[in-house]
């Protein structure tokens, strides 16, 4: 006997055939999703008394009035009001695959059939294993660069990961370098690395940041000169105490705004140099652009130190090389991610393997350029949007002036008309996009800019 108990249940032909039931009758209602709509009459009070419960239950209003049902099929998406809408921003890039993919519905199943509901750093299955070669595979696909990957729950866990095992390496240098408009998440310690001040309103100082001018595409040269020279002023004034430099090497929440790789090499080897760690935040930027990481994009892996994704991975992780490994139990959590995450994680790794995604021919760069043109071409006929910018699959513009208010104002319209969309940077303000890659085709884009260009011609936002 060579196998397992599970992996006989797994393949028992009862199991399969329950599986291949359910996916056949989830297909056929998937089916029945053709195209938005409005919500159902019927339905339209109940949703609205749940939205006020749970608003008020939350302590603040969602950004949009949006609860799944539970259903949807590729870039569509079934609201609990039976309204169907175009999802173009993929729950920040989560929903990366679109909705129920039947690949990663399959390895749901699957492992809601087994043990384990929640995985922790005490008892995991050999999902967690594979994921974790994997995801070190690809990582390490241009040249080695990391030794280890240490799974975790949230983007900005993995990200606090990173800090602590850097710091520790560091100590007692305890300060850090970031960009001006940088995002890196939420907890306290990321809070003060944002550059944005209302992220951390009231809260305690924990170390001291320092923010520099990102690159400007306008002056390449003179912005890496101009960056450079920033740090070397901070580096000088406060020589030895800088920990590490954080790199988001496609600025996200900030307004989509990619870097260069000479810049960031300049940058990075200045580190290098001066023996401060290189963090590369790849939480929005894995798996949307025309290379797995952002990293190997820019042509950046020699210089790396430690890196942390999260959002299309499903299952976050941070990388890092043997010498940033920490000493015992400064990492750990009960909750590494579910099962079915896991599983997941696993499938959309192997789906990216198989598919035709990334390199200059991929999908990515093919669906990225189609959008962007169409873009363009509004953007020139009509004055009434700046842009496009962004990168591969990450795609915004601006409507108008780009202001804040207005502009959050459109993607509530958007919202309404059945195209999600999202908010991002400010001063100007844009409407960004993840495009689902893997679940859309080119009439999709046709119909979400259609929506989207009538709004702005209508002015009625
Ligand atoms: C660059 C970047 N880092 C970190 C995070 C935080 O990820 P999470 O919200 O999963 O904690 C985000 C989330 O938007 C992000 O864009």
């Amino acid at each position: 006997m060579n196998k397992t108990l599970a992996d006989q249940f797994l393949e028992d032909s009862s199991y399969q055939q329950a599986k291949g039931k359910i996916l056949e009758s989830l297909a056929e209602y998937q089916s029945r999703i053709t195209g938005i709509r409005p919500p159902i009459a019927e339905l339209r009070q109940k949703y609205e008394d749940i939205l006020e419960v749970f608003q008020k239950h939350r302590a603040g209003t969602l950004i949009f009035p949006y609860l799944g049902s539970g259903i949807g099929a590729g870039p569509f998406v079934e609201l609990a009001d039976g309204s169907i809408k175009y999802d173009f921003i993929a729950g920040i890039g989560v929903y990366q695959f679109g909705h129920c993919h039947p690949e990663i519905v399959a390895s749901s199943l699957d492992a809601a059939v087994k043990d384990t509901l929640i995985q922790g750093h005490v008892q995991q299955t050999t999902a967690s294993a594979e994921l974790t070669g994997k995801l070190l595979n690809l990582a390490n696909r241009e040249g080695h660069v990391f030794d280890h990957c240490y799974l975790t729950s949230s983007g900005v866990m993995s990200g606090e990961n990173a800090l602590k095992i850097t710091f520790q390496k560091k100590s007692p240098a305890k300060r850090i370098l970031a960009f001006n408009r940088c995002f890196a998440g939420r907890t306290l310690a990321f809070s003060q690395i944002n550059d944005k001040p209302a992220l951390r309103e009231g809260l305690p100082e924990y170390f001291p940041i320092d923010h520099v001018p990102f690159f400007d595409p306008e002056d390449p040269e003179g912005s890496t000169n101009a960056t450079l020279s920033a740090i070397d002023a901070l580096v000088e004034e406060h020589p030895g105490e800088y920990a590490a430099m954080f790199f988001e090497l496609v600025q996200g929440e900030g307004g989509f705004y990619p870097g260069n790789t000479d810049f960031f090499r300049t940058i990075m080897q200045y580190c290098k140099d001066h023996g401060i760690a290189v963090l590369v935040d790849e939480v929005q930027t894995f798996g949307r652009l025309s290379k797995p990481f952002a990293f190997q994009y820019y042509g950046l892996h020699d210089l790396v130190d430690v890196a942390w994704i999260g959002k299309a991975s499903q299952v976050c992780a941070t990388f890092f090389k043997e010498s940033f490994s920490p000493k015992p139990i400064l990492l750990g959590q009960t909750y590494t991610a579910a099962t079915s995450v896991i599983e997941g994680a696993l499938t959309i790794l192997n789906h990216w393997e198989q598919g035709d995604y990334f390199g200059d021919q991929g999908k990515i760069e093919a669906l990225s350029k189609y959008m962007r043109d169409q873009l363009k071409s509004f953007a020139n006929e009509t004055g009434l949007i700046e842009g496009p910018f962004g990168i591969g699959s990450m795609i915004c513009f601006t409507p108008g002036e780009g202001d804040n208010a207005r502009v959050f104002s459109f993607a509530k319209k958007l919202f309404e008309q059945g195209v999600i969309s999202l908010t991002a940077g400010s001063d100007p303000s844009k409407i960004r996009f993840l495009l689902p890659y893997p679940a859309i085709e080119e009439q999709h884009i046709d119909e979400v800019l259609k929506i989207t260009f009538d709004l702005l011609r209508s002015g009625d936002f």
